[in-house]
Parts: C-alpha cells; structure tokens; sequence
C-alpha cells in the first residue's frame, strides 16, 4: 500500500531482489532504445476531454472471445515468474482471478499448467514453438485438458534479445553459480530466505514444469539438446497446424507489420498481440502504440487486436483502447508487484491501473471505454 503508482512498486521490487535478477525482468536489449521509446511514444499522444456528460456512473468492462472481463488489461506471459516470490505465477493467477481479468501462463514457468488450473479464474497459455511439433502438440494438448481459454502463440523470438547485462551480471542459462552472482545473492538474503531457499527447502531447485517430459531441467541444469530448444526454422503452416489442434481461441503475439497481421488473420487466429517484447529483442523496433492504429485498420473486423509494451499508466490504457485495441497486456507491472509483496503485490498494481482508468474515464466525460470517442485521441502526426 506504499506503492502510489507502478513506478513506485518497480522501487520496491529493486531493492528487494537481487540485481541480476532485477535486471533481467527490468530491462531491455542492447541500448534500450525501443525500452524508453515504449513510454516516449505515449507521452506524445495526447487527450481531448469532454465535460458535463454526468459521468457518476462508470464502468471499465470490456468483452473479449465471449466474455466479460472486468478491466481492459490481462497479465502478459512472463517467464520465470516464479522467481519474483515464492510461487510467483500462483500469486499473479490469485491475483487476477480476483480481478477479473485473464492470467496468462508462459512456457518458461516454474508452475505447471495443471497448478495454474486450480487456481481457476480465466486462464491463457503462451506458447514458444518446440522445432518439433510433437513436443509443440504435447503442451498444447495438457493446456486443452487444463480448461485454459486460449494460446498465445508468441512469434518474435526467432533470436533472443541481444542483452549484454546478463552475462554480465552472470545471469545465464543454465543458471551456473560465480563470485558476481553469489554476492549479488547474499546481499538479498530476503530474497534468498524468502524464495529460493523456500523452493530448495520445499519442491527443490525451480525448473521448466511445462517443458516436454524429454527435456525438463531444472534452472540449474545444462539444456537438453541446445536444437531442441532452436526458435529460428517456424513459419506460417505452425501457425495452421495449431489452429487444427486448438479449438478454443488462438492468439499470435508478437506481430509489428500490417502484412504478418493478415497473415493471421488468413490462418485463422482469433486475436493478435502488436508487441516489441517490451522493448527486450529489437532495439529499432516501434512502439507498439505507434502502429496499432494501422493494424486496426488492416485487420480490426476480421480478429482481436491486442497490444502490449510499456502500459504503466491507466492513461496508456485508455489511449490503446480509444484507438481500437481491445485489450492490453502488462507484463512488468506485476512482476515488480510480486516481487514487491507477492499475491497482495500483483493486486495492488492491478488496483492501480484501475484506479487510473477509473478517474480518467470521468475526466474524459466518458462512463465507459466505449465511451471514449477516437476524436478524443490525438496522435502526434495530427499536431504537427
Ligand atoms: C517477457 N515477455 C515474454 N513474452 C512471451 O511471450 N513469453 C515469455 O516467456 C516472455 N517472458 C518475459 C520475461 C520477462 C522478464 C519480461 C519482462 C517479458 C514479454 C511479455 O509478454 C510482454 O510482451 C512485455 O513484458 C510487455 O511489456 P511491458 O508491459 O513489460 O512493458
């Protein structure tokens, strides 16, 4: 309850964790370019309120493949969640269960699908590509069975991000132990007591629970077979053999360009997600807020557009939505909340965004997101 706003949660988060590890979830690739671009290109888009249009009654519902969610936003697929608290992908799960908005459980998780399914509430699962599509086809089918209500399949990772700070900071896959990270550890020690001694006491070292049988390690451990793990030889037919397994709703995450948005929507996708990974893999790459209003126009009647990268503030929220996105994804944000305070953390960030959209809604004039007109936003190319 300390944490006024995001900024003040991410603070919390810095001095809690190690900062190896805060450093892997906080920054972006090589020069952070396109990180600090996310949050220019919000700051240049600009808002026209509206007055006296009695705004005392307000809502931020929004309906998506069907259903009702609570608030325009659903928590991003983050991977290794579960080392910002102990049981990190349960406590952001509880957290946006309580909310009312969907839970989206990466393929790099330290809890299984199954575990995420008990916690119930309206869950996704993210996908990254095994070049076996059999192993693809074996997590998918779990993810089916679970209940979980759709996949993202997310297609910018052909290459990780090219991040210097983390073997710099000794932070690396396999997880190997050197002088700069034990002392980065030490230093932490609540950390240290609080999460990964917590694990090594409990399930033990925490490892990839949704990884195929055949190649499940713990973070410690050497991969199994570094081609096995490849993301470079995927192509469009994927994307077909999934729509042909998967029968609830599919989402492709990670799309920039117009062409490769229609090129999901022919392939059957439900939804894309407009994403530069949070400014983590291309450093030239445009704010996602930049060219949504593009793929609005490309491919908006055919399927859902999605957006995420760099949303930390319920204004950024409600410039997305006005220009017709129809949900935003937060990744970040609620990593530094559970990190910051666990479950009661994630809810707190959660309670801030709707807090934030809920005084501008008013402020706008408007009663709803709906409400929120186009002519409302002001893109930077309209005032120059
Ligand atoms: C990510 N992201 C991500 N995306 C994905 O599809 N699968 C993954 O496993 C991960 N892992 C991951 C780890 C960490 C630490 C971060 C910060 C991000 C990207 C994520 O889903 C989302 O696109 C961005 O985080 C959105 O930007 P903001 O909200 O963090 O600015």
């Amino acid at each position: 309850m300390e944490a006024f706003n995001i900024h003040d949660l991410r603070e919390i988060a810095r001095k809690r964790m190690p900062r190896g590890i805060f450093e892997f979830v906080d920054r972006g690739a090589e020069d952070e370019v396109a990180l600090r671009h996310n949050r220019a290109a919000f700051e240049r888009i600009k808002l026209r309120p509206r007055v006296l249009t009695d705004v005392s009654q307000r809502h931020q519902q929004v309906t998506l493949f069907g259903k009702t969610l609570q608030m325009p936003i659903g928590v991003a697929p983050t991977g290794s969640t579960g080392l910002m608290c102990y049981q990190g992908e349960v406590a952001l799960a509880r957290a946006a269960k309580a909310a009312g908005i969907p839970y989206t459980l990466a393929t790099g998780s330290m809890t299984s699908i199954e575990e995420i399914a008990e916690v119930g509430g309206e869950r996704w699962f993210q996908l990254y590509m095994w070049p076996d599509f059999a192993m693809s086809r074996q997590v998918v089918e779990r993810a089916k069975a679970a209940g979980f209500g759709a996949l993202i399949v997310t297609v910018d990772g052909a290459m990780s991000g090219n991040r210097e700070y983390n073997a710099r900071n000794g932070y690396t896959t396999p997880f190997t132990f050197t002088r700069c990270n034990v002392v980065d550890v030490l230093m932490h020690p609540g950390w240290l007591c609080g999460v990964l001694a917590r694990y090594v006491l409990t399930t033990g070292m925490p490892g990839y629970a949704n990884y195929p049988e055949e190649i499940r390690t713990t973070l410690t451990a050497r991969p199994i077979g570094k081609a096995l793990l490849k993301h470079d030889a995927h192509v469009w037919d994927d994307i077909r053999a999934l729509r042909k397994l998967w029968p609830n709703a599919l989402i492709v995450k990670g799309l920039q360009h117009p062409a490769d948005a229609v090129t999901a929507a022919d392939c059957g996708a439900d939804a894309i997600v407009i994403s530069n990974h949070g400014g983590r893999i291309v450093d030239s790459a445009l704010a996602p807020i930049e060219v949504l209003p593009e793929m609005v126009e490309k491919v908006g009647k055919r399927l859902a557009v999605i957006v995420d990268s760099g949303f930390r503030r319920g204004s950024d929220v409600v410039k997305a939505m006005a220009l017709g996105a129809q949900l935003v994804l937060v990744g970040r944000p609620l990593l530094y909340g559970a990190a910051a305070g666990g479950e009661a953390g994630a809810a707190r960030a959660i309670a801030i965004y709707r807090e934030e959209i809920d005084r501008l809604l008013a402020q706008m004039g408007c009663r709803s997101l709906a409400e929120v007109g186009r002519d409302q936003v002001v893109l930077p190319a309209a005032r120059a």
